[in-house]
């Protein structure tokens, strides 16, 4: 019998919505192996915020250590700003954990439908390879002459060779068991240090894999490609804040944000990986037992597979699959009537 400990933090809005579903459907998939999980809760969130003035204790990244994975579902309130409450929590564990590799499927499913009108199944098939530690998210600058009319605010993106490199390193290693190529998102010809840097690196690293084809795209004409010819990409290896924008949009191309798995990897393995969906808390549907789980329960399956237990991911990934072609029952956001519930049990009769 294998033991698995993981950190679960729920977090806001629909966040404890998505992993209660997430956590049903896992222990469902892992019960006929020899696997046993061990779910530990932290409540950290923003109630928490409200109640503590801080989102969680001044140890409380380092009682995640000792996890094997943490599941996160999104953390973000309508009344605190978010800076407050992401810079105090998600993006600090990306740092600390030094979980640096970013990865996000944008995958059409068979019987989703994709505002895309000539795309059907498996013809979008794009893995993003975000930098999550360092770039624009460095959070790096100040204010100064707060309040004043002659208020300045400094942020500064922090690239580095190293940073650059382990990114792109994984990105080329992953296009190795996909279709081979590779596309670098830049905006060089307006940011003449960091992004020059950024394909300089590009380069190096491609001629370390030249049997994987490459190419170069400044972010305004990929977002452009992204909806006008998605199928032209495979793996795409971006920065944090690029690929932050660039993921969303793959999830609405493959047809909803409550689709989009990801996880923030330490390939090293020196620290927890952490996966969650790419959606955020989303007030405006929160408490309405309306949210699409399947994202957090894809990034369950990320996580098993991460943790080498591949058969329960299989079966999760596969469940998924099953419930998209049969079509029903669906969550509003992908045009259907069905709550969390009626999705999480439909997951469950799809497993074995
Ligand atoms: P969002 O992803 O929460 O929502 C965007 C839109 O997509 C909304 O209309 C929402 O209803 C819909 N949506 C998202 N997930 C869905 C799901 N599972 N099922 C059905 N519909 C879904 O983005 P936002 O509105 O820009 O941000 C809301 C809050 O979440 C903010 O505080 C933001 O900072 C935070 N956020 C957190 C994370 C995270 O914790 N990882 C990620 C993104 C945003
Ligand atoms: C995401 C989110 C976060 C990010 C926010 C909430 C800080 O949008 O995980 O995509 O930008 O990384
Ligand atoms: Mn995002």
């Amino acid at each position: 019998m294998r033991q698995i400990r993981i950190a679960v933090i729920a977090g806001d809005g629909i966040g404890p919505e998505v992993i209660g579903s997430a956590i049903e459907v896992t222990e469902r998939a892992v019960g006929t192996s020899d696997v046993r999980i061990e779910w530990t809760r932290f409540p950290w969130n923003s109630d928490y915020y409200f109640e503590h003035g801080r989102m969680l204790p001044p140890d409380g990244i380092e009682a995640l250590r000792p996890f094997d994975a943490i599941l996160l579902g999104a953390i973000g309130h309508p009344k605190v700003q978010d800076h407050v409450t992401l810079n105090g929590l998600l993006l600090p564990i990306r740092r600390r954990f030094d979980q640096y590799v970013c990865v996000r499927p944008a995958y059409l499913y068979e019987g989703v439908e994709s505002p895309l009108r000539r795309y059907g199944p498996g013809q979008i098939d794009i893995l993003v390879f975000r930098e999550n530690t360092e770039g624009e998210y460095a959070n790096v600058g100040g204010r100064l002459y707060e309040g004043f009319d002659e208020e300045v605010a400094i942020q500064t993106s922090v690239f580095t060779r190293r940073g650059c490199r382990r990114i792109m390193e994984a990105a080329f290693r992953a296009a190795r068991k996909r279709r081979r190529h590779v596309t670098s998102i830049t905006k060089s010809n307006a940011q003449g240090f960091a992004m020059v840097l950024w394909d300089q690196v590009f380069r190096d690293v491609a001629q370390q894999f030249s049997d994987v084809e490459t190419n170069s795209l400044l972010i305004d004409a990929a977002a452009m490609e992204f909806v006008r010819r998605p199928d032209r990409f495979d793996v795409v290896v971006a920065s944090n804040l690029f690929g932050d924008i660039l993921t969303d949009l793959g999830a609405a191309i493959v047809g909803s944000m409550g689709l989009a798995p990801s996880g923030n990897i330490n390939p090293e393995q020196t620290a927890p990986s952490m996966f969650e969906p790419v959606h955020g808390s989303a007030p405006d549907i929160a408490g309405q037992g309306i949210a699409n789980p399947i994202a957090t329960v894809l990034s369950a399956a990320m996580m098993l597979e991460h943790l080498g237990v591949n058969g329960p991911a299989k079966a999760l990934d596969d469940a998924v699959r099953a419930l998209l072609r049969a079509r029903s029952p669906r969550t509003p956001d992908l045009g259907g009537t069905a709550k969390t519930a009626d999705v999480t049990r439909a997951l469950l009769d799809h497993l074995p």
